[in-house]
């Protein structure tokens, strides 16, 4: 959350910075503002609530150059959404941008005796403040005593009136990458920002300082002593970053996710088996455990609930589904003989990272499945498997989501290889009726139309309900949290059996029941399921498979995703929930990209 950017070097800096913060928009989007070095040394601020193309327009007019300076954009956490609240703050001698939380901001506040000067009512800025109380000159020292001071997480970029031309940057829990360019050097919260201009760069590692010149980038534990970075590289390119033709990136990126999934999965097929050779993901991880904990948030952990439902019954271990910010607060069954799976697209919730520590604490092995290479998390875990999606843009999780069961789903044959629970011939079918849910997946796409046509119902209503049984119970949970995020209309996902204990009250005429039924063993108890609601005038959007016998007078809409094997249904139907959530978003006019409160990382609790 909070989108960081910090550029010094031979271009303009401001347009680099409006540029990053474009780039870097879906981290917060309630307001922006940028702090530069002019030429004559001096410091400008500007900064807006709205979003950064107001901010955009505010700098239009500006006839000032630049080669320094620092940009944010914010998710509000401390404070309204107000001119003052938003970043960059000025304190003394001292322009900061933070993302995270200083937690004991209210005790410094106190302690330095802060109430009078403060002009937000921003954390952020009480910790601007007290660098400035440390400050004589000497940044690296200031920067040192603050971090000895403040308590939560951070990624700061600092700018100090006398030292034009440079950029100090520290952190704790909150992420922040830099690279030395062509171009010169730069600073972010996420690495979409440093891909215009290059795709090595390194992590700033936690309570070290990275200082940015026209010049150059050295880091410095907080002793002063100078460290060497370790570099490292992504294969993201340019494009992936950019809309290319697409209206939204959530709808480029549903596009983008039979690529995704041929990366993740074909380049980890030996001999036609799954193999983790180049992850250094030994066997004896998935041969030794007991029992097996997956942790996650959101989309995520949706994808965890599909790989339980997959997993208990091939393997015959324990596999169990943990919310992180649950877990994190919990006394959790696990131990040494537990494989804890930890899933994060973006590797840097914060509840997840805790997560994550905790069951390292435990004595558990954890493997993580993330997509963003070197963040927090796949530096953390034991073990890393990284998904091939390339930069995810959009808020609401797409080709995440499916690179992540694609993954889920290679451990899962690897697995029941070496558990003995498949033979080879078996584990080898599963990977081609995996790479078979692919094409299943692009015809789904090419037939978009068909979600286009029936939004037009969904979007005069209040609720949606969302049902299934098995596997596809737990693909109902990531439908409802799709069209909830980016359409704003209410929905639940139950499983089908359980809908009478209660919540079969809510349904009316006209309410949208979205049923899937794509499972042979519990096909006819869903259609009995479908039957119960339609009796009571719901508006049924059945999906099924191609062949699936059904009365078509149960539905106002049915849509069949091609034959295929039960376990791999998830992949065409993740495609129909998402483009339902697209087009009702796009029916009711808002934001896709963006959608109102929320944020694409969340680093703070
Ligand atoms: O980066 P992560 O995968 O750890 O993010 C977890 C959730 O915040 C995320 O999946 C969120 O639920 C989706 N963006 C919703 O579409």
């Amino acid at each position: 959350m909070c989108g960081i950017i910090g550029y010094s070097g031979p271009l303009e800096a401001r347009k680099i910075l409006l540029d990053g913060l474009s780039q870097l928009e879906y981290r917060g989007y309630d307001s922006a503002g940028i702090a530069f070095f002019d030429t004559g040394s001096e410091v400008h601020l500007i900064k807006r609530t709205g979003k950064v193309a107001m901010l955009r327009e505010a700098c239009a007019s500006m006839k000032v150059s630049s080669h320094c300076g620092i940009g944010h954009t914010r998710w509000a956490t401390h404070g309204g959404v107000s001119d003052a609240n938003a970043h960059p703050h000025r304190a003394g001698r001292v322009t900061l941008i933070h993302n995270g939380i200083i937690e004991n901001y209210h005790s410094l506040t106190k302690e330095f005796n802060l109430d009078e000067r403060l002009v937000s009512q921003t954390d952020s800025e009480v910790a601007a403040w007290v660098l400035d109380h440390f400050y004589s000159g000497d940044p690296k020292a200031a920067i040192k005593s603050l971090v000895e001071r403040v308590e939560g997480s951070y990624g700061f970029c600092i700018m100090f009136d006398d030292r034009p031309g440079e950029i100090y940057g520290v952190r704790s829990v909150s992420p922040l990458v830099a690279a030395y360019t062509r171009s010169g050097a730069l600073i972010a919260s996420d690495l979409t920002a440093l891909i215009p201009y290059t795709r090595k760069y390194f992590v700033v590692p936690e309570n070290h300082i990275v200082k940015l010149t026209g010049y150059k980038i050295s880091l410095y534990d907080l002793e002063g002593a100078v460290v060497s970075p370790e570099i490292m590289e992504v294969n993201w390119n340019m494009d992936s970053a950019m809309k290319n033709g697409f209206p939204h990136f959530m709808l480029k990126e549903i596009h983008e996710q039979p690529e995704a999934l041929k990366n993740t999965i074909v380049p980890r097929i030996a001999k036609g088996l799954p193999d983790f050779a180049d992850d250094k993901i030994p066997d004896h991880l998935f041969a030794q455990c007991s029992k097996i904990h997956m942790i996650a948030c959101g989309t995520a952990m949706h994808a965890g609930m599909v790989a339980k439902a997959l997993m208990e019954p091939v393997l015959r271990i324990p596999v169990i589904v943990s919310i992180a910010s649950e877990f994190r607060y919990g006394e959790p069954l696990i131990d040494e003989e537990t494989l804890v799976i930890i899933i994060s697209q973006s590797g840097e919730t914060i509840d997840t990272l805790a997560a994550l520590r905790l069951a390292k604490s435990y004595g558990s092995k954890t493997l993580a499945i993330v997509n963003v290479k070197g963040s927090t998390i796949a530096r953390e875990s034991d073990f890393v498997l990284y998904t091939h999606a390339g930069p995810e843009i959009a808020v609401a999780s797409t080709k995440a989501y499916s690179v992540q069961l694609a993954a889920l789903y290679m451990i899962i044959c690897r697995m029941a290889l070496v558990r003995g629970k498949f033979t080879r011939e078996q584990a080898a079918s599963f990977i081609m009726e995996l790479l078979d849910a692919i094409p299943a997946m692009e015809s789904m796409i090419s037939r978009k139309e068909e979600e286009k046509n029936l939004v037009t119902h969904l979007i005069q209503q209040h609720d949606t309900f969302f049902m299934g049984r098995g596997l596809d119970y737990a693909f109902s949970l990531e439908g409802a949290l799709k069209l909830k995020e980016i359409s704003y209309i209410h929905a639940e996902a139950y499983a089908a059996g359980e809908l009478k204990h209660g919540t079969i009250a809510l349904i009316a005429p006209e309410v949208p029941v979205i049923a899937i039924a794509t499972q042979e063993p519990v096909f006819s108890k869903m259609i009995s399921n479908v039957r119960e609601v339609k009796a009571r005038g719901a508006f049924v959007i059945l999906l099924t498979k191609e062949h699936a016998q059904v009365d078509e007078a149960l539905a106002d809409v049915h849509i069949r995703i091609p034959d295929m094997d039960d376990r791999f249904t998830v992949f065409p139907i993740a495609v129909i929930l998402q483009l339902i959530a697209y087009y009702a978003s796009i029916g009711k006019n808002l934001d896709v990209d963006q959608p109102r409160n929320l944020a694409k990382s969340v680093t703070v609790e």
